[in-house]
Parts: C-alpha cells; structure tokens; sequence
C-alpha cells in the first residue's frame, strides 16, 4: 500500500487494503511483488477472467525505476497467464499518466482504441473526482 501511495496508484475511492485482501484470495498467482532485502520495490496485480489477462495497479519504487524490474515483472506476469490459458492481455493506462505509454508500447502493447466505461455497484467510500 505505501508503494502504490508512493507511486501515485492510491485513490481516495480506492480500499486497497480491501483489493489486496481479495486478489490473494482469488488470483494469488497473478499476484506479484518485487523485493530488495526484504522490502517491497515493486507490486503488480493480474488478473484472468476466463476471457482476457488484465493488469493492475503495475508500480515500481521511484529509486528503482528504471532498472529493468516493471520489464522484468510483467514478463513473470505475462507467463503466469500463458500459463494458465490467457491469450491476449488488457490494461487501462489513466489519461493524465502519458508518462508510462512508452514503457508499454516497448513492451509490445498498442492502443486498442477503446473507450473504458465502469459504473459502481456499490457507491465508493470517497466521491471519484
Ligand atoms: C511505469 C513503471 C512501472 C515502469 O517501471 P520501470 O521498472 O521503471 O521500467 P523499466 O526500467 O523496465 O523500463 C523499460 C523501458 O520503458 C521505458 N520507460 C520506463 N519508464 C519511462 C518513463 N517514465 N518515461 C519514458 N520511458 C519510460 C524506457 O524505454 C525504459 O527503458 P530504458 O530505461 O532503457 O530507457 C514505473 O515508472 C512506475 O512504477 N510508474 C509509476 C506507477 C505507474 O504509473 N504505473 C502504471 C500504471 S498503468
């Protein structure tokens, strides 16, 4: 969670703690972290909804950016979920983070040209702003 406060994942609406709790109930595989002597450098949470691959929340400390680990980390992601049957993998990229287009599209992802729509079941403990 300080890794994702750190890197500009955290969201007022977000309960990660929650998202954490239920992605290692539900895709533990899928999710993974990177370590330095015990502490958490780098996080990515995958998911494969019997259709699609799809990643989360990819975040690396800002010390260790650029040293090959987000490469690295959704390498070991991408073959997890080979793996176990995906054949294609989505992600949503927020549009005020234009920063991190060139690291996927160096990793062989394209826009897919689409609009990504979501709507809240259940109302989020802070306004989406
Ligand atoms: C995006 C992020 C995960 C990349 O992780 P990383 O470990 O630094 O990436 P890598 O070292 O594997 O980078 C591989 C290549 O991607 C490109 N790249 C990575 N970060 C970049 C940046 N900020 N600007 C331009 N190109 C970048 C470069 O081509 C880089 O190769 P190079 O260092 O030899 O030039 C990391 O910057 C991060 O955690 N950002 C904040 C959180 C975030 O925005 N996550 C994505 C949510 S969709």
């Amino acid at each position: 969670m300080a890794l994702w406060e750190t890197t500009g994942i955290a969201r007022p609406w977000l309960d990660l703690r929650a998202e954490i709790r239920e992605k290692r109930r539900r895709d533990r595989k899928l999710f993974l972290v990177a370590t330095v002597r015990g502490s958490i450098i780098g996080a990515v949470m995958g998911a494969y909804d019997g259709r699609r691959g799809w990643v989360y929340h990819l975040a690396i400390a800002p010390a260790q950016q650029r040293r090959g680990v987000g490469t690295a980390m959704m390498a070991a992601l991408e073959s997890r979920m080979a793996r176990v049957g995906v054949i294609k993998v989505n992600l949503q990229v927020r549009t005020d983070n234009a920063a991190v287009e060139a690291f996927y599209l160096g990793l062989g992802y394209a826009d897919d040209r689409v609009t990504s729509y979501g709507k809240w079941l259940v109302a989020p403990p802070v306004a989406k702003t």
